[in-house]
């Protein structure tokens, strides 16, 4: 377990902000999680677990312990067509699914270069392409911080939805994932429905394919956190009823909509793009020229830039078409989650 005191997140989180934090604890194994949460200096310091930090954005310096995810391996077992994977939560997702490649299992290319762990892949039942994290999912382990046992959810009880699970209600804050169990069979069946996957469709033969054609278009249209800091799509995309669907689409026939659990869920990233908001900046924090969903830290951005250029798109789109954005990036404020709706009722 490596440990270090008033560390600069700078290079733990993919938004790129200077922000400080007390101690740093980096721990690869289930021992040193435990060491941490029974450590005595510690006991009453505010503890935040961290992936590689693609889906945070820390809005001001924090007091606390951050832990870095960094338990590693991976297993595989097979049973007649079926493939089982269990993987440690520090193993690295695009790795994960480029390995899986190499070693002939499909199941996973939809989800090639969505940045992060293994073990941050639950929270938010990652998705993209029309394939979430729930599809393939047999099983996640967490360690009990009250217990300091493991436990074991299976895919049903994660109640998986939409960019949401377990671990963003009933066991938020409670849990940390060590592992996550993976079911996915050596018979490919492809999954081409979303939109520029089924324009290609013919063409689309195999899992490397699929793979290749996924990652050129995530290339195409999403910043490369390395190069310029963002946390993908910062808002989700917004489900509304079926009548408000009906008298938007009145008003904008050019709307889309998708049938979603409780609504029509349609494209954040639409409504800011045509509230002309492309391109639109504050301070260093900008609305990302060709993919208006994600905040990009173009000029050494602070987290107030952010948090200005959020509520400023939050309130333009409320405006525009009556329809609310809730933020889909985790905020961290000094020692604990919090919201851009509560920073912005304290100021006001
Ligand atoms: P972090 O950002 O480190 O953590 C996220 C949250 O999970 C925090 O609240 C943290 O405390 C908590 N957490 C982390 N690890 C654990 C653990 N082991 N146990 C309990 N809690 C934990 N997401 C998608 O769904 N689809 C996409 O297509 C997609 N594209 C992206 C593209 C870019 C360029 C970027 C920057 C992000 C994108 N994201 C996408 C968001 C991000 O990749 C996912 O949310 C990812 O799962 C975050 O993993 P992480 O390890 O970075 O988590
Ligand atoms: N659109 C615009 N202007 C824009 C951006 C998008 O008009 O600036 C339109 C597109 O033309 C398209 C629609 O909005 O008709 C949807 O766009 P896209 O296919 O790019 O997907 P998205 O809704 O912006 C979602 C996920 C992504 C995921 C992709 C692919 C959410 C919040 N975002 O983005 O996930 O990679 O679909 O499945 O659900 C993330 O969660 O961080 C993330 C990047």
């Amino acid at each position: 377990m490596n440990v270090n005191n008033n560390v600069n997140l700078k290079p733990f989180h993919t938004f790129g902000i200077d922000v400080p934090c007390d101690v740093l604890v980096e721990a690869s194994s289930i021992d040193d999680l435990i060491s941490v949460y029974r450590h005595p200096d510690w006991q009453d310091l505010p503890k935040l677990i961290l992936g590689k930090g693609s889906n945070v954005l820390f809005t001001e310096p924090f007091h606390g312990v951050i832990v870095i995810n960094q338990l590693l391996g991976k297993s595989i077992s097979a049973d007649g067509e079926d493939i089982y994977l269990k993987v440690s939560g520090g193993e690295d997702w695009p790795n994960l699914v480029e390995w899986a490649l190499t070693q002939g299992i499909p199941g996973l290319e939809n989800l090639a270069l969505i940045p992060g762990c293994a073990g941050s892949a639950p929270i938010q039942n990652i998705g993209a392409y029309g394939v979430e994290f729930k599809d393939i999912c047999e099983y996640v382990e967490y360690l009990d911080l009250e217990s300091l046992d493991i436990v074991r959810l299976s895919t049903q009880e994660c109640q998986f939805g939409y960019r949401d699970s377990i671990f963003k209600h009933d066991l938020l804050g409670k849990a940390i994932i060590t592992s996550i169990g993976l079911k996915l069979s050596s018979q490919w069946k492809p999954t081409l429905n979303y939109g520029p996957l089924n324009t290609e469709k013919e063409l689309l033969t195999s899992p490397q394919l699929v793979f290749d054609l996924v990652c050129d278009i995530r290339r195409s249209k999403l910043p490369d956190p390395n190069v310029t800091g963002n946390a993908g799509s910062f808002f989700k995309n917004p489900v509304i009823t079926h009548e408000n669907y009906r008298q938007l689409q009145a008003l904008y026939p050019d709307l889309n909509g998708y049938k979603a659990d409780g609504g029509v869920k349609i494209a954040a990233g639409w409504l800011i793009d045509r509230c002309g908001l492309k391109g639109y900046q504050i301070g260093g924090a900008q609305v990302h020229p060709q993919q208006a969903l994600v905040i990009v830290n173009v000029d050494n951005a602070t987290s107030n830039d952010v948090l200005d250029l959020a509520w400023f798109i939050k309130h333009a789109v409320q405006d525009k078409y009556g329809v609310e954005l809730e933020h889909e990036v985790r905020f961290f404020n000094d020692k604990q989650e919090t919201r851009l709706e509560n920073i912005f009722s304290e100021r006001f």
